[in-house]
C-alpha cells in the first residue's frame, strides 16, 4: 500500500515499513467492515428488541452498546488500528524529509503558494490532535517542512484502503463530475476548496472543469507546502493560500463554487455561521457553496448515527457531534442562504462503479441518506453533499 504513491514525492518507505502498512491497512478495513458487521449485528438481533424501534436514539444505542464485547472489541481494535497508522508512515516521512524538500523545491511552476507566517492558527487545530494524528496539521518543524501534509496523504492511503481510488480524490471526482452531468449549463470559472489539507480532493475541480481558475485554502502551512508540491508533481495549475475559512482574503463576488469536503466537523460549532456567511459574501449570484460533509442525524436511523457519532466520542472529533446534530437547512437560511435556493445530494463513488455504471447510477433515482453506505468507509461508498446557490 505505501508504495502505491501516486502522489509523485518521494518518501524512503522501506520493505519492512511497506509490511506493516499492509498489515495496519488490512486491520483497520477488517474493524470497520468485519467488526463493524458484528457490532450491528449484536445490536439489532440481541439489544434492539428490548425496546420498540422508535424509541431508540443515537445515544441510547451508545449507552446500551458501551458494556458489550462486540462494542468493546472494536473500540479497541478501531483506537489502535488508528494509532498504529500515524506510527507506520512517520519514521519513513522523517526519514525522507530532506529528500521530499528538495523534490518539492526543485517542482515547476504550476499554480502558486502564498503562506501567511502571521497567520493565527485555530485552537481547534492546535488545542488537540485532531483525529489522533500527533502534531495535528499545523506543527512544522522548520520553514520548509512538508511533514503533516505527507503524513496526512500516507495515513489516508492506509486508513481508506482503496475506497478514495489511487489519487485519494474520490470525493472530489464524484462530485464534480456529478454536479457536471446533472447541471450541465453550469461551468463555474473561479472555484475555491476550504479546508483543503494536501489538496487531494482539489485537484478533482481542475480535471472536470479544465477551464476554471481553482483556489485552495487551509491554515496549516506544512500541508499546504505539500498540497502545492502534490499539484506540481500531477501538473495542476491551483493557487494555494494560507488562511482562515472564517475570514476569507478574497473580494465580494469573486468565485462561482465554494465547495469543501470533510471540512466542517472539524470547526467549533459556533464558526460554521461564520464561514458560511463568508462563502456566501465572495459567491457571485448564481454561484453554489457545496459542502461534502457526514450526513446529518435528522436525517439517519439511530443506528447509523450511533455509528457515525463514534469518532466524537473516541476519536478526538470534539465538533463532530455538534456538527451532526445541527439543522443545516435552518443554519443556511440563518447565513443568508433563502429556502428556495438550498440543494442536497447523495453521490454514488466514481472509483468504486467505474464510468458507465456511475453514469447510470447518476441518472437514476438518488439513494436514500439513510443508508450504511452513505458516508461510510464501505463497499459501494455514496458521498452526501449538501448547500445553497447564491441569489
Ligand atoms: C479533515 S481536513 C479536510 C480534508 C480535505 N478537505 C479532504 O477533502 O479530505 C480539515 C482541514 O481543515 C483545516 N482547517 C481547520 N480549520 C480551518 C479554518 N478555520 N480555516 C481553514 N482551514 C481550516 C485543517 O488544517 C485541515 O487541513
Amino acid at each position: 500500500m505505501l508504495n502505491r504513491t501516486h502522489a509523485g514525492l518521494p518518501a524512503d518507505f522501506k520493505r519492512d515499513d511497506k509490511a506493516r502498512g499492509a498489515f495496519v491497512s488490512a486491520l483497520r478495513r477488517y474493524v470497520l467492515e468485519d467488526l463493524a458487521a458484528q457490532m450491528r449485528s449484536d445490536f439489532t438481533t440481541r439489544v434492539a428488541p428490548s425496546r420498540p424501534r422508535e424509541a431508540w436514539a443515537a445515544e441510547g444505542v451508545h449507552e446500551a452498546l458501551r458494556s458489550r464485547d462486540s462494542f468493546r472489541f472494536y473500540s479497541a481494535l478501531r483506537t489502535c488500528s488508528q494509532d498504529l497508522l500515524y506510527q507506520v508512515v512517520r519514521a519513513p516521512i522523517e526519514r525522507s524529509q530532506e529528500r521530499l524538500q528538495r523534490h518539492a523545491a526543485a517542482l515547476g511552476s504550476f499554480g502558486s503558494l502564498t503562506l501567511d507566517p502571521d497567520l493565527p492558527v485555530p485552537r481547534s487545530v492546535t488545542a488537540i490532535d485532531v483525529h489522533l494524528m500527533p502534531g495535528s496539521y499545523h506543527t512544522q518543524y522548520g520553514d520548509q517542512d512538508l511533514t503533516m501534509g505527507a503524513v496526512y496523504e500516507h495515513r489516508l492511503r492506509l486508513s481508506t484502503f482503496g475506497v478514495f481510488g489511487p489519487n485519494l480524490d474520490d470525493i472530489g471526482q464524484s462530485i464534480a463530475r456529478f454536479m457536471r452531468q446533472r447541471y450541465p449549463s453550469w461551468r463555474p470559472q473561479r472555484i475555491l476548496d476550504l479546508g483543503c489539507t494536501v489538496g487531494h480532493n482539489t485537484g478533482a475541480w481542475k480535471d472536470v472543469f479544465s477551464a476554471a481558475e481553482v483556489h485552495a485554502i487551509d491554515v496549516a502551512a506544512p500541508c499546504l507546502r505539500y498540497a502545492h508540491a502534490r499539484a506540481q508533481a500531477q501538473q495542476r495549475a491551483i493557487h494555494f493560500r494560507q488562511m482562515n475559512a472564517e475570514r476569507l482574503q478574497y473580494p465580494d463576488a469573486s468565485f462561482d463554487l465554494v465547495f469543501s469536503s470533510m471540512f466542517l466537523h472539524e470547526l467549533p460549532r459556533r464558526t460554521l455561521a461564520m464561514v458560511f456567511r463568508e462563502a456566501r459574501r465572495v459567491l457571485r449570484p448564481g454561484g453554489l457553496m457545496l459542502h461534502m460533509e457526514l450526513p446529518p442525524a435528522n436525517q439517519l436511523g439511530a443506528y447509523d448515527s450511533f455509528q457515525l457519532d463514534w469518532d466524537g466520542h473516541y476519536n478526538n472529533e470534539p465538533f463532530y457531534r455538534a456538527f451532526r446534530a445541527t439543522d443545516l437547512a435552518e443554519l443556511l437560511c440563518q447565513t443568508g442562504f433563502a429556502a428556495g435556493t438550498h440543494l442536497q445530494h447523495v453521490v454514488p463513488s466514481w472509483h468504486a462503479l467505474g464510468p458507465r455504471a456511475w453514469r447510470r447510477a447518476v441518472a437514476a433515482p438518488e439513494s436514500k441518506v439513510d443508508s450504511p453506505q452513505t458516508g461510510r468507509l464501505a463497499r459501494g461508498v455514496r458521498w452526501f453533499c449538501f448547500g445553497a446557490w447564491r441569489d
